[in-house]
C-alpha cells in the first residue's frame, strides 16, 4: 500500500448511531433513527442496523463483522442538538483559483468578467506560494460547509494544477481536477502556445495525478476545455480523441450567456467545422467532447434540440444558480432537463458564483426554480413572445372581420390557457427534498461515484456530515451568544423532521455542519 494511501485510510472501524437522513429517490428523504452504521477501516459501509440498541453492539454485530470492541470507534448524533447524519455535499462545478475573487464581480456579465476580473487572477495563480495559498484555503473552506467531493478548474499552469490534486489528497478531499485548456481568445498573457502545447500538458497533468492516487479512490484528473470560444477546433478535436482513449472524465461550459452563445455561433459555424446543425451542444458534439462522463455547467439557454443531444450522449448538467443570477446570466430550467432524462448536479461555481456552499446553491436552487415558476426562464419569455405575437396576429383578424362568433367562448379558451400555463410553471418549483438530491446523490452521478456515495447504504462510502441545529429554543435558558454560536436555525421542539430539514435548508450555514468524514476520514471538524 502507498503511503499516500495510508493518508487517506480511517484507521479505526467505526459505528455510527442515531439519525440518519438522506434522499432515497428524487423525491424523497430516508429518515432512520436509532440506527447504526457500522464503517469498515477501508471508509465503506458493512453493516445498517435499523431501530437498534446501541447496547447489543458488542455480544451481536462486532462479531458477526469480526471487529474487535476495543478496534471500534463510536460516533453518535446528539438528539438534543437536533443532529443527524447526512451525506456529503458534491460540488459538480467550480474554479479553485477564483477563490479570492468571491463577490467581487460588479455588473459584470460572462466575457467582461473573465476578462476584467478573471483571467488576470488565474494567470497570476502560476505562483505556486500563492496557489498553495489560495488552493489550500478553497479546500477548507468549501469542507467546512460539508463538501466531501470537488468538481475543480483549476488553471492552464501545469505544476500548480498538479499542485492543487497534491493539496485534496493531503486534505482528503475527493476531487476531480482539471488542468485548464484555452488556446484562443484568452489574452495572450494567459493562452496555450498551441492546441499540441495544451495536449502535451494536459497529459502531464493526468499524468502526475495518476500517479498520486493511482487508484483515483480520492483525486482523479478530468479534461478541461475551458469552453468553446477559448478553444481552437483542432485543440476541441484531440481532447475529444483524448477522452476517448483515456476514458476519462471531461468538464466544460455550455449556453450559459447569450453573448457567448452568440459568439459560438459566429466562431464555429456549421459548415466550417463539419457539425450536423449550428448550436453550442453540436459544436462539443462534433468534437467528441460529449461523453456519459462529461460535466456541462450552466446550460441556461438550451433548446429542445440540445438537450435531446446531450440525453443521448448522456452527459449531464452542473446548474449553477448562484452564478447565473450575479452574472445575470439566467435563470436554467432544471425541472424541464429533469423531466428530459438528464442527470443534474449543483455547482457553486466560484467566483462566478460568490458562496462556497452547496447548501446555499440548494436552497438557491429552489428559489430559481421559483423564477423559473414565475416566468423568468428564456423559453418562458420566448414563450410569452410568441404568444404576444399570436395575440396581435387575433387582433387583426378581429379588425379584418375574421373573429369568431361567439365572444365569450374565445375568453373561456383564453383563462383556460393561462391557467394550463400557470399550472405548468408551477411544476418547475424544486422542493426541499429535490434540491438536496441534487446536492448529493445527483451530484455523485455526475461525477462518476453513483451508488459510491451520495446516501447511506452497505456497499457505499461513508462521505458524511453530522449536522447539528442546536438545542430548542427554550425561554430564559441561554445567557448571552451561546445560542447564536449553535447557528442560525431556531428550533422549538415542536418541528416534524421534515420541517426540521426544511428550516436546515432555508436559513443553515457552516456553523451547522460539526463534522465532516470522506471514506470514512474525518475530514473537518467544527470546534
Ligand atoms: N466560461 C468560461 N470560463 C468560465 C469561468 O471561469 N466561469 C464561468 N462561470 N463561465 C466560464
Ligand atoms: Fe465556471
Amino acid at each position: 500500500m502507498g503511503s499516500q494511501e495510508q493518508t487517506t485510510l480511517a484507521t479505526r472501524n467505526q459505528l455510527f448511531y442515531g439519525t440518519f437522513i438522506y434522499p432515497k429517490t428524487l423525491t424523497d428523504l430516508e429518515y432512520l433513527h436509532n440506527t447504526a452504521v457500522a464503517v469498515d477501516q477501508n471508509g465503506t459501509i458493512v453493516a445498517i442496523e435499523r431501530d437498534y440498541d446501541l447496547s447489543q453492539a458488542a455480544s451481536t454485530l462486532f462479531p458477526r463483522l469480526g471487529w474487535a470492541p476495543d478496534s471500534v470507534s463510536i460516533h453518535s448524533s446528539l438528539a438534543s442538538h437536533n443532529q443527524f447524519f447526512f451525506p456529503g455535499f458534491i460540488d459538480t462545478h467550480l474554479h479553485a483559483p477564483q477563490y479570492p475573487n468571491v463577490g467581487i464581480f460588479g455588473k459584470s456579465t460572462l466575457l467582461d468578467w473573465l476578462e476584467t476580473y478573471t483571467f488576470p487572477l488565474e494567470a497570476s495563480l502560476s505562483d505556486p506560494a500563492k496557489a498553495r495559498t489560495v488552493y489550500n484555503r478553497v479546500i477548507r473552506k468549501t469542507l467546512s460547509h460539508g463538501t466531501t467531493c470537488a468538481a475543480y478548474y483549476a488553471t492552464k499552469d501545469v505544476t500548480t494544477t498538479n499542485l492543487l490534486a497534491d493539496l485534496c489528497l493531503r486534505a482528503g478531499q475527493r476531487a476531480l481536477v482539471g488542468r485548464v485548456c484555452m488556446d484562443q481568445l484568452s489574452p495572450k498573457y494567459y493562452r496555450d502556445a498551441s492546441a499540441a502545447d495544451s495536449v502535451d500538458a494536459t497529459r502531464e497533468s493526468i499524468t502526475y495525478i495518476q500517479s498520486i492516487d493511482p487508484t483515483g479512490a480520492i483525486v482523479r484528473p478530468v479534461i478541461t476545455p475551458r469552453f468553446a470560444p477559448s478553444c481552437s477546433a483542432p485543440l476541441m478535436a484531440e481532447l475529444g480523441k483524448l477522452a476517448a482513449e483515456t476514458g476519462l472524465p471531461v468538464q466544460t461550459h455550455i449556453s450559459e450567456n447569450e453573448g457567448e452563445i452568440a459568439l459560438v455561433k459566429e466562431m464555429f459555424p456549421a459548415k466550417k467545422i463539419g457539425a450536423k446543425g449550428d448550436t453550442y451542444t453540436h459544436v462539443y458534439d462534433t468534437f467528441g467532447l460529449l461523453t456519459d462522463k462529461t460535466i456541462l455547467a450552466h446550460g441556461v439557454h438550451l433548446s429542445e434540440e440540445e438537450v435531446q443531444i446531450i440525453k443521448a450522449r448522456g452527459s449531464k448538467v452542473s446548474h449553477c444558480p448562484c452564478s447565473n443570477s450575479a452574472l445575470t446570466s439566467g435563470a436554467a430550467r432544471v425541472r424541464w432537463l429533469l423531466e428530459r432524462g438528464i442527470e443534474v448536479g449543483l455547482g457553486t461555481d466560484m467566483s462566478g458564483g460568490y458562496s462556497p456552499s452547496v447548501l446555499e446553491m440548494a436552497r438557491q436552487a429552489a428559489l430559481v426554480s421559483r423564477h423559473v415558476a414565475m416566468g423568468c426562464a428564456p423559453a418562458e419569455k420566448e414563450n410569452k413572445e410568441q404568444k404576444e405575437s399570436e395575440g396581435e396576429k387575433e387582433s387583426k383578424a378581429k379588425t379584418e372581420g375574421k373573429t369568431s362568433k361567439d365572444g365569450n367562448a374565445e375568453k373561456e379558451t383564453k383563462v383556460n390557457k393561462a391557467n394550463k400555463d400557470g399550472i405548468d410553471r408551477e411544476r418547475a418549483k424544486l422542493t426541499v427534498e429535490e434540491v438536496l438530491y441534487l446536492a448529493t446523490k445527483g451530484g455523485a452521478e455526475l461525477v462518476g461515484m453513483k451508488g459510491k456515495v451520495g446516501g447511506f447504504e452497505v456497499g457505499m462510502e461513508w462521505d458524511a456530515q453530522l449536522i447539528g441545529l442546536g438545542r430548542d429554543v427554550a425561554d430564559g435558558e441561554f445567557e448571552g451568544d451561546e445560542k447564536e454560536e449553535e447557528g442560525n436555525v431556531d428550533v422549538f421542539g415542536w418541528e416534524s423532521w421534515p420541517n426540521k430539514v426544511a428550516k436546515w435548508l432555508y436559513s443553515g450555514d457552516d456553523r451547522n455542519t460539526r463534522k465532516v468524514w470522506v471514506k470514512g476520514r474525518l475530514a473537518h471538524e467544527r470546534k
